[in-house]
């Protein structure tokens, strides 16, 4: 099948390759949008990712070719247009679960990198400077870690920040009941936000989660809490948060994702002047630590997303079963 694959970088090109032995893939480095998408002439297929722009108008552009399938090699998806799709007839299929590890990890590593201030102490000591002056963190043990969605991400990141000995507080709109047998508390979100020391978002984008921290939520928190986001960038109500964190009601915040990251994320921007104000005030704060959307980024996520992607591509091709997991609509 030939496939248009858009927002590509290296490592997708090397990991499709590596994999790939049925289809052909054209890459390409641009996003999509209604400016990319007739790119895909000739393509029945189109590979996307997280910042790639999929609602109506790219949709129709993308139906006007003959593009039967879109497969997001993410597990989100919250910027495809599934009702528009449907009603094209294209097909939506993504990876559900490239290695969960590799998001809660990256999550651990963001609140032990605030916390311990190791990403301070390395330039520091590089300089000769040897002080610890401010560079006083706290012990995780016995802290309580407020987790909001216990999906698979979720489910990993609990299992991991336990071994530290913290207090789990959860919040889902449909408790796991294998966690709660092994002693792991639901709670209210109000609950959660008025008792964590730590909150740690793994739902997924939706209407009802879209600002899921805003001001509210940041007047009910402790004061001095720290917050992180691994999920998507719309949980969090960027302008709320950049109030809470000058107030010192926000004690830190470590975001792997950052509501308007479409415009920036995943490219060497470093010669540019940054058009984002709200990004460029968080930047300034020294208890705020943001890494553009690399939570999915090992070798293990990398080989099971060009495989599944793959896989789906492959079945839908030869007409065969598609894993009910991977499919989002036909
Ligand atoms: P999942 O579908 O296994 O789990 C999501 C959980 O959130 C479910 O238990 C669901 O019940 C819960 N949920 C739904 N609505 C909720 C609400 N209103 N409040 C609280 N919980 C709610 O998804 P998974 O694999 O754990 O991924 C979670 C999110 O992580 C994805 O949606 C994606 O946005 C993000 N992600 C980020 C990556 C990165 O590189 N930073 C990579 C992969 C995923």
């Amino acid at each position: 099948m030939k496939v248009a694959v858009f927002s590509t970088k290296n490592y997708d090109r090397t990991y499709f390759d590596r994999y790939n032995t049925t289809h052909q893939f054209t890459y390409y480095d641009n996003k999509l949008d209604a400016r990319s998408a007739s790119l895909v002439a000739g393509s029945e297929a189109v590979c996307a990712f997280v910042n790639d722009t999929l609602d109506r108008a790219v949709l129709e552009i993308l139906a006007g070719h003959g593009v039967r399938i879109v497969a997001m090699r993410s597990a989100g998806f919250n910027n495809v247009d599934l009702d528009t799709a449907q009603r094209l007839g294209i097909a939506v299929v993504r990876v559900p679960a490239y290695s969960p590890h590799a998001v809660a990890e990256h999550a651990v590593a963001l609140i032990l990198t605030l916390n311990r201030k190791t990403h301070k102490a390395y330039n520091r000591v590089r300089e000769a400077n040897f002080s610890l002056e401010r560079l006083e963190g706290f012990d995780l043990y016995q802290k309580t870690v407020g987790v909001v969605g216990t999906g698979k991400i979720g489910q990993v990141f609990i299992q991991i920040i336990r071994g530290f000995g913290c207090k789990i507080l959860a919040f889902d709109p449909y408790p796991n009941e294998q966690l709660i047998s092994e002693g792991i508390e639901y709670v209210s979100k109000e609950v959660l936000l008025d008792q964590s020391d730590i909150i740690s978002l793994h739902c997924p984008l939706t209407p009802e989660t879209h600002h899921f921290i805003n001001e509210e939520a940041l007047k009910l928190i402790k004061p001095g809490m720290m917050l992180i986001n691994t999920s998507r960038g719309g949980l969090i109500d960027t302008q709320a948060v950049v109030h809470a964190l000058k107030s010192k009601q926000l004690g830190y915040l470590g975001i792997d994702v950052y509501e308007q990251e479409a415009d920036f994320f995943f490219r060497d921007l470093s010669d540019s002047i940054i058009d984002d104000d709200l990004l460029m005030r968080l930047l300034t704060f020294p208890n705020v630590l943001i890494t553009s959307h690399q939570g999915f980024f090992t070798d293990e996520a990398l080989t099971q997303i060009a495989q599944t992607t793959i896989a789906n591509l492959t079945a839908f091709e030869e007409g065969t079963y598609i894993d009910a997991n991977t499919l989002i609509r036909v």
